[in-house]
């Protein structure tokens, strides 16, 4: 009655930003991302018909705002008449930061509860229970190139190539370890319906989506930097016409975007994404991985720079418990 399974976030590269179905938290895009390999987070749960309510212990803090969205997780994978659980969760890097925590978390906790309850599910079984706990966790159940499209009424989830066949490193610039002050979830919603943008963003996904792919296909560098880099400014632009305003960035998020320009104008391979927070991620060829680490921890407010190379997707680790 107990299973902790290990799950890596993702960086999305063509991205994830509106719902068209907020009940089942269906997207209303495609979406194109690369699983990390050096960031985790392990999820334990452990089903105990004794407990008279859930508990949910996050890097050893009992963390009872999270806990809603987690039950209504387990919810999902074990039924509503399921015993209550005790779930503890680790990562190694900063949560709710916009570094993708909610998505190796809700990734790693369906594949630990499934195997709790001693159920055993597909793959695409889980990664659509996760995607409907956060959108973004449904891709974080395959590792590599992961690309979510829409189908009918649900969501389709492949690897479009394991990172083996295309090393890349993805640098991680942390500009503040804050927490973030709207989260994407809600933010997307306000963008669906304030933003003069939101439409043409919806209509010209898919032409972001094919480039990618191709250029995944071909292990097209030049090309896959341009459409993410596009495709980032492209949802930050969404955001930042909505009313009120949704605006992630902080000067030190400027600084590095200029930094990563610095080294495009200097030949190295190099191109920027970021998601719903402050972060930037610099994604580059292995061989440029030390440049870049230097230049994005010199720029002047850094806090912190993480590197990692492309991981698989979520896994069980075993019936023990972290922490
Ligand atoms: C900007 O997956 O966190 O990172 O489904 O509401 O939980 P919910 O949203 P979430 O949104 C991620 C948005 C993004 C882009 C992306 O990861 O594709």
């Amino acid at each position: 009655m107990r299973a902790t399974a290990r799950a890596q976030p993702n960086i999305a590269l063509i991205k994830y930003w509106g719902k068209r179905d907020t009940n089942r938290n269906l997207p209303a895009v495609g979406s194109i991302s690369m699983t990390l390999s050096e960031l985790h987070t392990e999820m334990c749960v452990e089903l105990d018909v004794s407990l008279d309510e859930d508990v949910l212990v996050v890097n050893g803090v009992e963390n009872p705002g999270l806990r809603p969205r987690v039950q209504s997780c387990l919810d999902h994978v074990l039924g509503a008449g399921r015993s209550r659980a005790r779930i503890t969760s680790t990562s190694n890097f900063p949560v709710a930061a916009g570094l993708a925590s909610s998505a190796s978390a809700f990734a790693a906790l369906v594949v630990a509860a499934a195997a709790a309850a001693g159920q055993s599910r597909t793959t695409a079984e889980l990664a659509a229970l996760a995607g409907q706990a956060s959108g973004s966790a449904a891709r974080s159940l395959y590792g590599g190139f992961v690309e979510l499209r829409n189908r009918d009424d649900d969501i389709d989830v492949r690897s479009l190539r394991p990172g083996s066949e295309w090393p890349l490193s993805v640098v991680i610039a942390i500009t503040t370890a804050d927490a973030k002050p709207v989260g994407s979830g809600a933010a997307m919603e306000i963008s669906r319906r304030t933003s003069p943008f939101y439409a043409r963003w919806i209509d010209q996904q898919e032409t972001d989506l094919a480039d990618a792919r191709n250029a995944i296909a071909a292990r097209n560098f030049a090309q896959l930097a341009a459409v993410a880099e596009h495709n980032c400014l492209k949802m930050h632009s969404v955001m930042w016409a909505s009313r009120p305003p949704i605006v992630y960035w902080n000067s030190v998020t400027l600084s590095c975007m200029r930094a990563v320009r610095e080294l495009q104008a200097a030949g190295v391979g190099v191109f920027f994404t970021i998601d719903a927070g402050p972060q930037v991620k610099a994604v580059c060829l292995p061989d440029n991985e030390l440049r870049v680490r230097d230049e994005l921890a010199s720029v002047a407010g850094v806090a912190e720079v993480m590197t990692s190379g492309l991981g698989d997707g979520a896994a069980l680790v075993g019936a023990a418990c972290p922490g």
